[in-house]
């Protein structure tokens, strides 16, 4: 009998363990724990215990995409949960990102998924799950986390239309879209202000409502009453006033 699998990427980050606490419960032997760090993914599977296996790779990096791919061959292997979690953000006007971080960006957020969730596929049968980590920022262009929030906007229609795609196979392809998440990812202080941010939730509430939706088949996750009323407003108002609104709010710590 195959061993059954579940893959986390940006297993160390704050989303990321979570999902990695709510995974190890499931009925599944393995969870495949992916990010840089080893020293974290160490910590991870300490905190977590023996169903965790660290998988150490950079993500930006298409040939370790692939070595992940070669050892659910290897191992004969069914992925039950593929979770594109790694992303990264950065605040700021366009002049401040070096081409490197501008590569990276599109490379860990949107290349990485699509290239893990094409290989993965192939491996999932009737009920696996693939969750990727989208954004409220993918509801509306947002100045100054331009590059970001077109990122997400990316994943999350990637996964919807990715979603209609897998159906006749019985995966179901979950965009996950939390607005402010607790998490190392948030700066705290910008130009000596503190940043303040609305509606923020904890990465717990994140994952576990991700979980919830994921099983019942739903191709979106919003998890708080703050991000719906978002999705609402970005739906009736013109995208103009929206950036406008984002202005306002953004303009102290420019
Ligand atoms: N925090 C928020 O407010 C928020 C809101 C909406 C959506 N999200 C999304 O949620 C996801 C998780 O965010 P988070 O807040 O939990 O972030 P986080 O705490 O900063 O964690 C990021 C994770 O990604 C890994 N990672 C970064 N670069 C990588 C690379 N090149 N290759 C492999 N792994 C890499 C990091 O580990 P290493 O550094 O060791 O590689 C870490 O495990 C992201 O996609 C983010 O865009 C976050």
């Amino acid at each position: 009998m195959s061993k059954r699998i579940a893959i986390i990427t940006g297993a160390t980050g704050g989303i990321g363990r979570e999902f990695t606490r709510l995974l190890v419960e499931e009925d599944i032997d393995e969870v495949w724990t992916v990010a840089r760090n080893e020293k974290k993914l160490e910590e991870v599977k300490k905190l977590y215990g023996e169903k965790v296996i660290p998988l150490a790779k950079d993500l930006t990096h298409t040939e370790e995409i692939c070595e992940i791919e070669e050892k659910i061959k290897r191992e004969n292997a069914e992925v039950l949960y593929l979770v594109n979690n790694a992303g990264m953000a950065k605040m700021g006007s366009y002049q401040e990102f070096s081409i490197q971080e501008l590569e990276n960006t599109i490379d860990l957020n949107c290349k990485a998924p699509v290239i893990l969730s094409n290989l993965c596929i192939p491996y999932m049968k009737k009920g696996s799950h693939i969750l990727n980590i989208s954004s409220a920022s993918a509801f509306q262009p947002n100045p100054y986390i331009n590059l970001y929030a077109a990122s997400k906007a990316f994943e999350r229609s990637y996964s919807r239309a990715l979603n209609v795609e897998v159906e006749n196979l019985g995966i179901i392809v979950t965009a996950v879209c939390p607005s402010w998440v607790d998490t190392e990812m948030l700066i705290k202080e910008r130009n000596g202000k503190k940043v303040k941010f609305p509606g923020i939730v904890t990465a717990e509430a994140v994952a576990k409502q991700a979980m919830k939706d994921a099983k019942k088949g739903k191709d979106m996750s919003i998890c708080s009453f703050y991000v719906k009323c978002q999705h609402v407003n970005v739906k009736l108002m013109p995208q103009k006033l929206t950036m406008k609104l984002w202005m306002h709010g953004l303009k102290k710590y420019l």
